[in-house]
């Protein structure tokens, strides 16, 4: 079964408009944990303009699933993640300032680069993995970097699907073919929705886990957190 990581940026989002302490960052995670959802992500920037350093260190104490903190390997970011030990550190290509993840990783022109950082992560004994588009070559040199799993941005995918499905999957199915056969493991994440969850799953199925946020948090307005949490977990039964 794959499983579902709860992106809470956007839970710190409301919580940061007014400047107290609601809702309840460290309450929501809980209750995503007992709703069902098999970890939570999170992604602090260096402008803190949703999830704080101090936020991270309070989730740890606190989480009882899979704890995922994705980012831009910065020095500031490499400490915070080695201090607090989550289970997965993602690392994401964003520049400082940047509205959200929009594409993956250049691992071949970044390739030592990224070995450096993956080498610090392991030794930490943290499970890494590295966000690529739908490429094989990325995915090919990701795995020579030495990641444990790379994330598919599906924000293309998210994109053309309404339009067409079968070929907005298409080079996902293809690089997710070569991850399996680089015997690394395999994420996604960005814009998947309770639209186009299933077909992306279905499709491809050893996808070891999704990490989703901002529609996710936008349909618990409607339909409440508990009830948002069994909708995408049911998209993601195959
Ligand atoms: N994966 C990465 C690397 C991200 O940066 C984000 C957004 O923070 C997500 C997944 C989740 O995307 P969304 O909020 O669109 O579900």
């Amino acid at each position: 079964m794959t499983k579902l990581s709860v992106n809470i940026n956007k839970v710190a989002t409301l919580r940061n408009a007014r400047g107290g302490n609601m809702p309840d960052l460290l309450q929501v995670a809980k209750d995503c944990e007992a709703f069902g959802a098999d970890g939570i992500t999170v992604h602090p920037r260096p402008d803190e303009r949703h999830i704080r350093r101090n936020d991270v260190t309070a989730l740890r104490a606190v989480l009882s699933t899979e704890f995922n903190i994705e980012g831009y390997p910065s020095k500031e970011f490499i400490d915070l993640v080695l201090r607090v030990k989550p289970h997965q550190v993602t690392l994401v290509p964003d520049k400082p300032g940047q509205l959200t993840s929009n594409h993956g990783w250049d691992t071949v022109t970044e390739q030592e680069f990224l070995r450096d950082i993956l080498n610090d992560i392991r030794a930490a004994g943290i499970r890494s993995s590295i966000f690529i588009d739908a490429d094989e070559r990325m995915a090919e040199f990701a795995a020579k970097a030495g990641t444990d799993r790379v994330e598919l941005y599906t924000g293309p995918y998210a994109e053309h699907y309404a339009k067409n499905p079968e070929e907005a999957i298409a080079p996902y199915i293809e690089t997710a073919k070569r991850v399996r056969r680089l015997g690394i493991g395999l994420n996604a994440g960005h814009d998947l929705n309770l639209n186009n969850l299933n077909y992306f799953i279905t499709n491809i199925p050893w996808v070891d886990e999704v990490s989703i946020g901002h529609a996710l948090i936008c349909d618990a307005l409607y339909l409440g957190l508990k009830e948002t949490i069994a909708a995408y977990k049911e998209c993601l039964k195959k």
